[in-house]
């Protein structure tokens, strides 16, 4: 959560570092605020609110400057206010900081300081953070490298941080452990950029250094970035990265919205996902990261899925899949749960570890444990090079492209895509699946980005049937099998981006509780398509109908019977029950959508919400 940026150079770095916080907004959009450098002076603008707000309270005069840095917050100490907002500047208005991330041992500092005379002005962990570096400057004689290396030892938490020094105003450090931190390389070195990912600068440059935990970068003007760790002031070689990120996936290139946008561009996430590696012709599924540690799937006990939100839903859908196709059992777990109950996890167990941005906390230190314990380690993670990535025996890429819409649509389709793939393999590998169906099976997942375009084009209709939810309280997602886990993200789809009450049930389950809410025209979605158990939910469907609520079907092309029943039907074209996921989320995204823009709401940036969630 929050995003962190900043510039140092010979261009006007205030545009440079608003766009940047642009960009970054996804991660946390509660205030913003900016640090312009101009020569003298050390001036910060904040403002509770998103970047904008913060744009019209910056003065002209004080946007002239080739030092910035900047910060757009999701609050965890404090509430969003102005005085919260990032940056925080140091009791003698020397230092100046933004910090993404938590100092949980913040308050027994923030004493310390109290009794040596410094004044808190915000109830955040951020500004503590920047007196105890000024305390140890002070203490120490020292330069700001190491007052900070210094400060950051004393400190439990997570940070990526950036700390300008008015009295060495070449320089801007940067730290990182836990939250996520990249320096671009300007040419020859004349000018650097500093952000939480690499979006904010990919029209400057394509040179990285991704930092890791527990390293701290002197930034400076024609030098090379110098690294250093922070526990032992030992130096790295920092590697550098070549940034394969265009600016065309970080725009909403003529969509009204990024989550649109992501929607329409599933036919080429989901193909880019399994390019290279389901090989039809060939009559194989090659996947390096399986391939390399195929034993220990082969003789794993179980396998155990690990992940938070949609990631969770689509972690619900492989198993279903792992469990049919490969006859591995398989447990779903939230992270946040499974790190804090003391699981039994042994040598033997596979954890698949399921993320879009390979940042989230809890996932991450659920992975920590599982390693600790001898599991073998998975990673699915969107995002390239992070720390769950990293963090991981070994793992796969969806290929997504960058997704900035709060609301996860592509990253779980081509979760979904991925995790097929393996059980794939690991059924054909286990002997668990003919080789008929296999073949078939190969066949039939290339079909899916035509299919998937082809239900894109019901988008006017599901526009039309959003607007019978305008005055909706409340209303049900009910599937079964496979159709299950996608009611349960259909219903966290529609109430993240629309505010609308939604729950998920397996159809059967009704009966046990949520029957009860059925009236007069409560809406009730269901995904009714031709395998699996259609006889079974068509009698849930009557049993909805006998108490008058309001049926949306999703259906299989040619169907008659729910079509007779339902007050609205979408179809979907005919698929395998395994991969009847990839088609029945996408009326229930684009359904979500069109609700929450109906509503008024801001459905790239819900609120309460961010991207990616780096604190538990
Ligand atoms: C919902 C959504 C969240 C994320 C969850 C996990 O639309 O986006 O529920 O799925 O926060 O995030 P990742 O996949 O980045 O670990």
């Amino acid at each position: 959560m929050c995003g962190i940026t900043g510039y140092i150079g010979s261009r006007d770095a205030y545009p440079i570092v608003i766009k940047g916080l642009q960009r970054l907004e996804y991660r946390g959009y509660d205030s913003a605020g900016i640090m312009v450098y101009d020569g003298e002076k050390a001036n910060v603008f904040k403002t509770k609110g998103k970047v904008a707000d913060l744009e019209a309270i910056v003065t002209e005069a004080n946007k002239k400057g080739t030092i910035s840095i900047g910060h757009t917050r999701w609050a965890t100490h404090g509430v969003p206010n102005d005085v919260n907002s990032h940056p925080h500047v140091s009791n003698s208005g020397n230092l100046t900081i933004v910090h993404n991330g938590i100092i949980e041992n913040y308050d027994k500092i923030k004493k310390e300081l109290v009794t040596r005379g410094y004044i808190f002005h915000s109830d955040t962990d951020s500004e503590v953070l920047v007196n105890l570096i000024e305390e140890v400057q002070k203490q120490e004689k020292c330069k700001l490298a190491k007052a900070v290396q210094l400060a950051l030892n004393d400190v439990v938490g997570a940070y990526a941080i950036a700390v300008f020094d008015i009295n060495d105003p070449k320089k801007i450090i940067a730290a990182k452990l836990g939250s996520p931190l990249a320096i671009g390389i300007g040419e020859n070195n004349e000018e650097f950029f500093i952000a939480s990912d690499a979006s904010p600068f990919i029209e400057y440059t394509k040179n990285a250094i991704y930092l890791e935990d527990e390293e701290l970068a002197v930034i400076k003007i024609g030098k090379e970035v110098e690294v250093r760790k922070v526990h032992d002031d030992s130096a790295v070689n920092p590697e550098v990265h070549a940034l394969d990120l265009d600016l065309s996936q970080i725009e909403k290139e003529g969509f009204d919205h990024f989550m649109l946008k992501e929607i329409y561009e599933q036919p080429k996430a989901i193909k880019d996902t399994y390019r290279g590696r389901l090989l039809p012709n060939e009559g194989i599924i090659r996947m390096a990261g399986v391939e390399e540690y195929i034993e220990r799937f082969k003789s794993a006990d179980r396998i155990i899925i690990i992940a938070c939100g949609t990631s969770w839903h689509a972690g619900l859908v492989a198993e279903y899949l792992f469990e049919d196709i490969a006859r591995i059992p398989v447990e779903v777990e939230y992270a946040s749960e499974f790190r804090y109950r003391n699981p039994i996890i042994t040598e033997r167990d596979v954890v698949i570890a399921i993320s879009q941005s390979g940042e989230t906390a809890d996932s991450l230190a659920a992975i920590k444990m599982a390693k600790a314990n001898g599991a073998y380690v998975f990673g699915v993670c969107n995002v390239v090079g992070s720390s769950i990535a990293r963090e991981s025996h070994s793992g796969a890429y969806t290929h997504a492209g960058p997704e900035i819409g709060v609301a996860s649509t592509k990253a779980f389709t081509t979760q979904i895509t991925l995790l097929t793939l393996i059980a794939l393999k690991l059924g054909k590998e286990k002997g668990k699946i003919s080789n008929s169906d296999f073949h078939a099976y190969l066949q039939n997942m290339e079909l899916i980005p035509s299919k998937v375009e082809k239900l894109l084009e019901q988008d006017a209709k599901i526009k039309e049937i959003a607007a019978g939810f305008l005055e909706t309280p409340s209303c049900l997602f009910l599937g079964r099998g496979y159709n299950f886990p996608v009611a349960l993200e259909g219903a966290l789809k529609l109430k993240e981006i629309s505010y609308i009450h939604a729950e998920g049930y397996p159809a059967a389950e009704m009966k046990h509780g949520p029957i009860a809410l059925i009236e007069d025209g409560y809406p009730v979605i269901v995904i009714a398509i031709n395998k699996g158990h259609y006889d079974k939910v068509v009698s849930n469907i009557q049993e909805i109908k006998s108490r008058k609520g309001k049926i949306i079907a999703i259906v299989t092309e040619g169907d008659v019977i729910v079509k007779e029943m339902a007050d609205h039907v979408i179809e979907i074209p005919e698929v395998d029950e395994a991969l009847s996921p990839l088609l029945t989320t996408i009326p229930l995204q684009l359904l979500s959508y069109h609700v929450a823009v109906l509503r008024g709401c801001n459905v790239d940036q819900p609120r309460n919400l961010a991207k990616s969630v780096t604190v538990e």
